[in-house]
């Protein structure tokens, strides 16, 4: 199956949606810089998710593309607020934000899209108890990453933080938004409560296999196909899977844990230096522990869908699932 394709095609109902949204407002640096990152692409899986969910509960794709084109919207605005707290230099192949504008139109972009969000949500077309139902659980979505993003930065340079306390954060930071878009495309498609949690929980375990990939790829990946810095996790002494787990093995004393620990959280240090570290990183197997647990969590993801009737948009999830963990992008 190809994911991209697919991905592409049901894209189609959503982009004219999300352009018409962002079409209107003042003043015009500002709604540029708003444009940037919904212009430059993305592979859109969590609206994607939201319609493919709502016809595989036996509801119309379709009536979901509002939720989706919130949902990204939400997307965009926090990585617009990510890049900046990341100091990360690009996204999606382009400068960030805060590097083709500034600081401060960074911020109030990513309040802008997030506003935006809200409206297009008021124009999904489903009764006002569904709708309520869906502000409630996207206003508590947002809540629930920003905690995330706020652990993710509380943890950089940590060195207690364990593979719990990583699982937790990811839970939060990204996973929310796959699990509620999963749970979003079930309510609006008519799917029963059972499925409403499965489908929450099947995206949530996603997302995590999802993020332990992105750290991999953050890692090992090609600069000019993520389009974003490989190694800023490095710099930014961020606690991955990766490196907790690497350095679980040993500490201070051994050449290489010194050679590690020096780079890692060291925004001074040098690519060599970097590259270095990413060696020491496989070398110490924590780049296979992330995988093999991504891996783990893609089974049990695929596990939930057993709520759903066999159909070619159950296959796509099953295959979305696999497409988490397989990405170069
Ligand atoms: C990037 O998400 C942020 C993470 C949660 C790792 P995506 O990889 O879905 O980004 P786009 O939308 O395709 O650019
Ligand atoms: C992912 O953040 C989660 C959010 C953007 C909310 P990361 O910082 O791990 O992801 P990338 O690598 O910048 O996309
Ligand atoms: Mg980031
Ligand atoms: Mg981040």
């Amino acid at each position: 199956m190809d994911i991209f394709e697919i991905l592409k095609n049901r894209s189609r109902d959503l982009e004219p949606l999300i352009s018409s949204y962002l079409k209107e407002g003042r003043p015009d640096n500002l709604m540029e810089a708003v444009r940037h990152y919904p212009r430059a692409g993305g592979k859109r899986m969590r609206p994607v998710v939201a319609m493919v969910v709502a016809d595989a509960v036996g509801g119309k794709g379709k009536d979901a593309a509002p939720y989706g084109a919130s949902l990204e919207l939400i997307h965009n605005f926090t990585l617009v607020h990510d890049d900046l707290m990341d100091d990360d230099d690009t996204r999606r192949g382009l400068p960030a934000v805060h590097m083709k504008w500034d600081m401060p139109t960074a911020v109030l972009a990513g309040d802008a899209l997030f506003a935006k969000a809200f409206e297009v949500l008021a124009d999904v077309e489903v009764s006002d108890d569904k709708l309520r139902r869906l502000l409630k659980l996207t206003a508590q979505s947002v809540w629930i990453l920003a905690e995330g993003q706020q652990l993710d930065t509380d943890y950089e340079n940590n060195p207690n933080t364990t593979v719990d306390n990583y699982l937790n954060m990811v839970e939060k930071k990204t996973s929310v938004l796959f699990a509620s878009a999963a749970a979003g495309g079930a309510i609006i498609g008519g799917g029963s409560e059972k499925q409403i949690s499965d489908l929450y929980d099947y995206a949530n375990m996603l997302g995590i296999a999802f993020q332990l990939w992105d750290d991999v790829i953050g890692l090992c990946g090609d600069e000019s196909v993520t389009g974003k810095p490989v190694g800023s996790d490095i710099r930014n002494g961020k606690r991955t899977a990766i490196v907790i787990k690497a350095l679980s093995k040993g500490g201070r004393g051994h050449p290489k844990y010194d050679e590690l620990l020096n780079t890692l959280g060291n925004q001074d240090a040098s690519d060599q230096e970097v590259k270095r570290a990413i060696e020491i990183l496989r070398e110490l197997g924590g780049v296979s522990y992330a995988t093999e647990l991504a891996e783990r969590y893609v089974k049990c993801a695929k596990e939930k869908l057993g709520c759903l009737p066999d159909s070619k948009h159950k296959e796509f999830l099953v295959a979305l699932a696999d497409f988490a963990i397989g990405r170069s992008y």
